[in-house]
């Protein structure tokens, strides 16, 4: 596995005169023409002869663009990058990241670029916390390489991720300061643990030993309990044990508590975790199942949020599920036309053995309903329609509850993860009907990712007072995995969506 390896600390000192491989400014867009962002306590003449050099140049300071220069005068550093962070104008009908995000992105360009240098000063705009923050936390995300299976081809070339970021205009000895360094760090490593689990190859992670990772991995204020096939099975766990009896490698359910003294509220986090998505009987084509090791980005956005939230100390009882099963075709292998029992005692026909999360989930959602928390939020690479509907990089927010599927948009927002709700519009129900059993597990084909999150639904339990409990339902099936090149602070591969809007989610419960 790949863990952090930038340090971030804190200087005091003018940017121009810290001694590093490279100075890292902001540039912005005005009218198509790169500018250095204003405030950034450089010498006048420094800031004029870069701009000189921008518009010579002709940079146009939008999103990804890095302009690197070498002995800039009165710079101490070696080189100077200049990112872009886009325009701050919001054009109208295009829904832009805010500026906090902006620099985050830009930070996380340049901790990209800067793979391989030692060490690396950033002063992207006027030093207020939030803004030191949102760069310590974009070139940290950044600096992110995922080597561990390179063999003997690759392992004496491959460049390390920059080895440490110092952020400027925040004095280092300040306790805000330290405690911003330790939280950035904490956040980034718990997203590096989400992203190392998707990336880690399918025959290496499985079921029990994803299971063992997190027994392994979380803190000693979390509490994990983990379900092997027996137990599943005398649990009733009939969507788990469905999806996860075609593999050797049998389904494990782990669950994840944290629970501090003191706590006013309770979140559940449930989480689809399919080591691998074949697709069962109804076999996936070749191009499709490519990267289906991805189909357990949401557990480990999961296992990661909870590990971080208890590593904070935030003050809300969180308990996370991960439904973990791989879905093969042994010769146990679920049928369509099979009947199986759920957690909650409801019947489900089975339809298609590709749309296996929504099953798992259920007994997931099931369980977490039986603890009656304040909120249910559940997160999962769900379906291809979400992706169709909304693209790769936005993840669909669906639920039965106004104020949660607001918190939930809220959290995305907060850690800049792009987040758009979607509709559960009452009919699409009907297509569900089932004659032989409760319900089928597919619809209608129009519509997908609503289809899903309405089956999702009806595994919601009720409050003590006999109504549903507030649900969310986040589909990542896009966002999960980046198949193309990377982008601002995400890599190519793993992304570990989902795990800073679960924090911030969490974050909104502190009471
Ligand atoms: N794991 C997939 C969804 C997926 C697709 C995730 C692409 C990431 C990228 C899921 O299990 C699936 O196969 N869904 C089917 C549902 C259909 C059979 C009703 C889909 O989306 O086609
Ligand atoms: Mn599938
Ligand atoms: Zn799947």
């Amino acid at each position: 596995m790949s863990s952090l390896r930038t340090e971030l600390s804190l200087s005091a000192a003018h940017p121009s005169s810290i001694r590093c491989d490279a100075l890292v400014l902001a540039s912005r867009s005005v009218d198509g023409k790169a500018e250095l962002v204003g405030e950034l306590d450089l010498p006048r003449t420094v800031s004029t002869s870069i701009n000189k050099t921008l518009a010579a140049v002709g940079a146009g300071g939008t999103a990804g663009e890095v302009i690197t220069l070498s002995d800039v005068a009165k710079v101490t550093a070696e080189l100077v990058l200049v990112v872009g962070t886009g325009k701050d104008s919001r054009r109208p009908g295009v829904t832009e990241p805010d500026a906090l995000e902006r620099v985050r992105r830009a930070a996380g360009v340049a901790a990209r670029a800067l793979a391989g240098k030692e060490r690396a000063a950033f002063a992207m705009g006027p030093p207020t916390p939030e803004l030191v923050a949102a760069t310590g936390e974009g070139a940290l995300l950044g600096a992110y390489a995922f080597q561990s299976f390179f063999g003997v081809g690759k392992t004496s070339s491959a460049k390390k991720p920059l080895g440490s970021a110092v952020l400027t205009g925040i004095k280092p000895r300040a306790k805000e300061g330290r405690e911003m360094v330790d939280r950035l760090h904490t956040v980034a490593t718990a997203v590096f643990y989400a992203r190392d689990l998707v990336n880690t190859p399918p025959n290496a992670l499985y079921p029990e030993s994803f299971a063992s990772s997190v027994t392994r991995r979380a803190p000693k204020n979390v509490k994990v309990e983990v379900w092997d096939p027996e137990r599943l099975e005398a649990e009733g766990c009939g969507g788990i044990v469905g999806v996860g009896q075609g593999s050797a490698r049998g389904p494990r359910m782990v669950t994840m508590t944290y629970a501090p003294r003191g706590a006013k509220s309770s979140v559940a986090f449930v989480g689809k975790g399919i080591t691998f998505d074949s697709g069962g009987l109804c076999l996936k084509p070749a191009t499709g199942m490519v990267t289906m090791k991805c189909d357990m980005g949401g557990a480990a956005a999961v296992a990661s949020a909870v590990i971080a939230i208890a590593e904070l100390g935030l003050p809300v009882a969180v308990t996370g599920y991960l439904c973990l099963a791989e879905n093969m075709t042994g010769d146990l292998a679920q049928r369509p036309g099979d009947v199986v029992t759920m957690r909650d005692g409801k019947t489900v026909e089975i339809i298609n053995t590709d749309a296996e999360g929504r099953l798992v989930m259920a007994d997931g959602l099931a369980l977490a309903s039986e603890q009656r928390p304040d909120a249910i939020v559940d997160i999962a690479t769900l379906t291809g329609a979400c992706t169709v509907a909304l693209g790769s990089r936005t993840f669909g927010v669906m639920g039965n509850n106004d104020d949660v599927i607001e918190r939930a948009l809220g959290g995305a927002t907060a850690a800049g993860e792009p987040a758009w709700p979607l509709p559960l519009p009452e009919e699409l129900r009907a297509s569900m009907d089932s004659p032989v059993a409760d319900i089928k597990h597919t619809g209608e084909r129009a519509a997908g990712a609503m289809i899903a999150a309405t089956f999702l639904a009806e595994f919601i339990g009720p409050d003590a007072s006999g109504s549903t409990l507030p649900w969310a339902h986040l589909d990542i099936a896009g966002p999960a995995f980046n198949d193309n090149s990377p982008f601002g602070y995400t890599p190519k591969g793993g992304t570990g969506a989902g795990v800073r809007a679960l924090v911030e989610f969490a974050r909104g419960y502190v009471a």
